[in-house]
């Protein structure tokens, strides 16, 4: 049998990118996607690997211990990594319980899973958590989230996925199971749910609709190519020592303003209108609730202890990103068409 390896959450956005590089990469190991597809998930995101021989999908929730032990014995799973998760800040402000659900008891039931299956037997077994920056907080103007900064959720969001670190690291401490964490900053490409702010913007602009800006615009996010973070997450599943936790950051900051009018020329010049057309579009709008000011990773450990940084430079990603959303028409169309809908007249109008 294949060495075989469970990715939760496949069907997402960087679940995707990284089960692409994956099972291109490594044929003679057998990647398995488990993932419930909930709005977010995507099966359409993997159509160009879903007939490969190293690659297998499994619909089903990690909420559902029992089903998650019996995918456990029948794979023997020799590791594990998890991106399964509900993601998105704003609906964790409207419904919290299904982030505490997934994010903390989902989570929960796979590291039981893989502690009953591997029964103490670790070699060559790792249980690789994959976070967020936004655990760390919310920063003033000065200073970088290190791994050795203190947690300080605030939102359901973030404070689920706080707590299911703290669950995986207990489980390190308690268990010695051989688990690694990273937390990464903002993900920007192909692929992205279009509720996340820089698809939303491209398909509003496409469709000459108002460019909702939060607040004032000027919450600083750092932002990262999704290929990047797929490579980076491969580095550290191939690299990165037990219990250890590594920092994943673009060292690319911008407030939310400044990161939508350099969009806006984007498009403008990929959809050839004059320039200054699509800002035209930018309207602010209510505040997100407890909004937080600003990200930015210090990703100095994982480039001197593993070697990763990232390869793009933002003005590289951000035409790649604009160009991928305005040829993949029919992906966006499918997403912008269903249930999203009643989603967006929710948020915002
Ligand atoms: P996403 O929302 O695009 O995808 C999440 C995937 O998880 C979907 O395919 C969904 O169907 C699946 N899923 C949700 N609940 C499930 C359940 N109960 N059982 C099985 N599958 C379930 O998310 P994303 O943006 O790709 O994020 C992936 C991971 O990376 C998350 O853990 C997130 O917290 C983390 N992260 C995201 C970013 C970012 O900028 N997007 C940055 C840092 C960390
Ligand atoms: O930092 C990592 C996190 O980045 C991930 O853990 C999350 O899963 C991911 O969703 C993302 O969270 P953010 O809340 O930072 O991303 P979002 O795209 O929702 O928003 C980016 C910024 O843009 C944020 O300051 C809120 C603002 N915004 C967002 C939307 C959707 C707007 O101004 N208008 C909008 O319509």
């Amino acid at each position: 049998m294949k060495r075989t390896i469970l990715i939760t959450g496949g069907a997402g956005f960087i679940g995707s990118h990284v089960l692409r590089l994956l099972v291109n990469k490594y044929p003679s190991t057998l990647f398995v996607n488990l993932d419930k597809l909930t709005y977010a998930g995507n099966l359409e995101n993997l159509k160009d690997i879903s007939k490969k021989e190293n690659y297998s999908f499994e619909k089903g929730d990690i909420n559902n211990a029992q089903f998650v032990n019996l995918l456990f014995e029948k794979y023997q799973f020799a590791s594990v990594i998890h991106l399964a998760a509900e993601s998105h800040v704003d609906r964790s402000i409207t419904n919290p319980n299904e982030f505490i659900m997934t994010n903390i008891v989902g989570t929960t039931n796979l590291l039981n899973a893989a502690k009953k299956l591997w029964a103490g037997n670790y070699d060559g077994k790792k249980f690789y958590h994959i976070s967020t920056d936004e655990v760390y907080g919310s920063l003033g103007k000065e200073g970088f989230f290190t791994e050795n900064t203190p947690y300080d959720p605030r939102s359901p969001y973030s404070a689920s996925k706080a707590s299911s670190d703290h669950i995986v690291r207990a489980y390190f401490h308690t268990y010695k199971m051989p688990v690694v964490i990273s937390n990464c900053s903002n993900n920007y490409g192909g692929n992205q749910f279009p509720e996340k702010l820089i698809p939303l913007v491209i398909n509003n602009i496409k469709k000459n609709k108002p460019i909702p800006i939060y607040g004032k615009g000027d919450n600083i996010r750092d932002w990262l190519y999704v290929k990047d973070h797929a490579v980076a997450i491969e580095t550290i599943f191939k690299k990165g020592k037990l219990g250890e936790t590594y920092n994943i950051g673009g060292n690319n900051e911008w407030t939310n303003l400044e990161l939508v009018k350099k969009l806006c020329q984007v498009m403008d010049i990929e959809l050839g209108r004059k320039i200054g057309t699509s800002e035209k579009l930018i309207t602010f709008v209510t505040d997100r609730a407890g909004h937080d000011m600003r990200y930015a990773i210090d990703a100095s450990k994982i480039k001197q202890e593993l070697g990763w940084q990232p390869s793009l430079t933002f003005e590289e990603g951000i035409v790649l990103t604009a160009k991928w959303y305005l040829e993949n028409e029919t992906w966006l169309e499918n997403i912008v068409s269903g249930e999203y809908q009643n989603y967006y007249k929710k948020q915002y109008l």
